[in-house]
Formats: structure tokens, sequence, C-alpha cells
């Protein structure tokens, strides 16, 4: 059976170096092994917890550049907006009438907003984020995706989409392909400038495509301790030697250990580490300026995406209805 690897990128926020390492450097090296892959911007799922339509606006731009600048070829990959594959929201509402309401109640990310709660259990929650897993899994089993490379995060979500996957199947007829997850096996938090995971609610980010000045000050902000140089410096727990080992290869890494032996100083670390992660940036920056001048290419780019998936996507779902005895009168 061929391998046909996909996933979905929610649109909120502006790439940061973090999201580089854990996802879009992984996962294009995955797409360059798979039959067929699928990349696409999950703007429906950002809505569940944004309604602030500029930023929106924003994010799907800067993600979406951000993948495109980053190597992935839409020739060889089928990428595209999820709202302009109006099938899966179709899909979805198929399988919000098969999936167990007491399913979704089991689901982490429902269940951490509602034990927010005193009084009211429901406050702050929409039924967007109680049915959140139903739309991944139409996202997932509209293309019959063999494989899915998630963050541990979304194991469970994997694992609703699999029992409704089968459910269907059992309901039905066997249609729907039941997904493999794949875990990123080297997955480690990627340490931000205060030492605590890289994320965009700590304000505590490295941006991915900045300009190589504006990377610099952001790398010099990098909080460590006050040894002096000359003084041997710890690289455990050291955001600059941790970062420094996601960008260079073994024997650097080797030789900037062994220059924490000898008490680099913080501030010719931070120099090396600039120069690490520059020049993997410099091609991935330039091809951003080149592409950010052309924002028609990239709306083109993403509406030959769509028309390519749908394809796929329009004969599963008349397939589906079938199924379930919305087709023809005969
Ligand atoms: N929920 C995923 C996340 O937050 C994004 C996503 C949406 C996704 N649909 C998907 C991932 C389908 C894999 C497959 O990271």
């Amino acid at each position: 059976m061929k391998k046909r690897i996909l996933t979905g990128i929610t649109t909120t926020g502006i790439p940061h170096i973090g999201n580089y390492i854990g996802a879009i450097r992984p996962a294009l090296k995955m797409a360059s092994s798979s039959d067929e892959s699928f990349f696409f911007l999950a703007d429906y799922h950002s809505i569940i917890k944004n309604q602030n339509a500029t930023e929106i606006g924003t994010s799907v731009e800067s993600i979406a550049l951000a993948w495109l600048s980053c190597g992935l070829d839409p020739d060889r990959s089928y990428f595209y907006r999820q709202s302009d594959v109006p099938e899966i929201l179709e899909l979805s509402w198929i399988l919000n009438c098969i999936t167990a309401k007491g399913l979704m109640n089991r689901a982490h990310a429902y269940k951490a907003a509602s034990s927010l709660n005193t009084n009211d259990p429901d406050k702050g929650i929409t039924m967007g984020l109680f049915s959140y897993p139903i739309l991944m899994a139409a996202d997932i089993l509209m293309f019959d995706s063999t494989h899915v490379p998630v963050g541990s995060d979304q194991i469970q979500h994997l694992e609703m989409t699999r029992d409704i996957a089968t459910r269907f199947n059992y309901l039905y007829s066997e249609l729907l392909t039941i997904p493999e997850p794949i875990i990123q096996d080297n997955e480690k938090v990627v340490l931000g400038l205060d030492g605590r995971k890289m994320s965009k609610s700590y304000g505590n980010v490295i941006p991915l495509l900045d300009t190589e000045k504006k990377l610099k000050k952001s790398i010099m902000k990098i909080v460590t301790n006050s040894l002096e140089p000359g003084e041997p410096k710890d690289s455990s727990n050291c955001t600059v030697f941790d970062l420094y080992q996601n960008f260079a290869g073994e024997d650097s890494v080797k030789e900037f250990q062994t220059l924490y032996d000898e008490g680099i100083s913080w501030g010719e670390a931070k120099e090396k580490l600039f120069d690490v992660i520059n020049s993997e940036l410099v091609p991935i920056r330039s091809k951003y300026e080149e592409l950010s001048q052309n924002k028609e290419y990239i709306n083109d780019l993403l509406s030959d995406g769509s028309k390519k998936a749908r394809i796929i996507a329009k004969e599963k779902i008349l397939k589906i209805r079938e199924k379930i005895g919305i087709n023809k009168i005969s």
C-alpha cells in the first residue's frame, strides 16, 4: 500500500524557531521519503480559539510563506487551505453523526478547558472546541491518509480518529482508511529566550522569518547565568547549547562542548549560535523575501493545491454519501 502522509498546521501565531525545529523541518524531511504528502493550513481549526480576523489572516499568510520558504515543494506535495476543500466540512458533519458524545467528553483539550471552570463547567466552551477532534478526523479520513506525523500532544486525537473511522466502517462499510500516527521520537522541547519552552504565549520566541539583524538581537537576549569568561560552563540545561545542537553536526557540537569546558564567554557562545542558525536560515530568508513580493503567486499556488486535493475529496465524498444513503433516488 502506498504511504500517504498528511499533516495539518493550525494557523495561529507567527512561525518561530521552535516550530521550525519541531514541526516544519521534520515534516518536510519525511515528505521526501513518502510516496505522497499532504500539508494543509487548518484555518477552520484556528477560528476555534481566535476570533480576530486580522490575526487569522496574518497568520495564514506567514505560515504559508514559512513552509514554502523552508522547502515545501507544491509540485510534489498537496498544499492547500482546509477552507478551500468544503468536502472536509461535509465529512465532518457526517462523522459528527456517528461519534459518541462520551468519546469527545474524554478529549484532553476539552477536559483541560472545563477543569479551569469552578461553577459552570461549560463556561467559555464552544461546540467548536468540543468537536475539534471530529474536524481533525475529517481532515485525515477525507484523503485516506496512511501516516500522520504529529506532536505527542496530538496522539489522543489520532486515537479518536481511528475510533471514529472504525465505527464508520462497522456501521456502513470498510471505506475509511485507519491511519497510523508517526510520533517524532526525537521530540524534545525547544527552549526559548528565558529557558522555558519556546512558545508564543511566554513571549520568549526567536522568530523564523526575521532579518539577520533581528535574529542576532534575539539570540543575544537569551538568558544565561553570570559566569565570567574563562570559567567552565555547564552545557546541560543551557538554552544556547540546546539550540546549537539543533543546528550543528556532531563534530561541531563536540567542539562546542570543548569550548564550554574551556570557559568560552557567553557573548562568543551566542555568536557561534547565531552563525550556525543563520547559515541554515540564509536560503530560507531569501526565498521568503522573494515570495513575500508575490502574494498573487501564493494565492494561485494554494488555489491550484486545493483543486488537486478536491479531485480526491469529491470522489471520496460521493462514495461516502452513497454508503450513508444520501444519493440519487433510484
Ligand atoms: N490539531 C493539530 C495541531 O494542533 C493540527 C491539525 C488539524 C492536524 N488537522 C490535522 C494535524 C490533521 C494532523 C492531521 O497541531
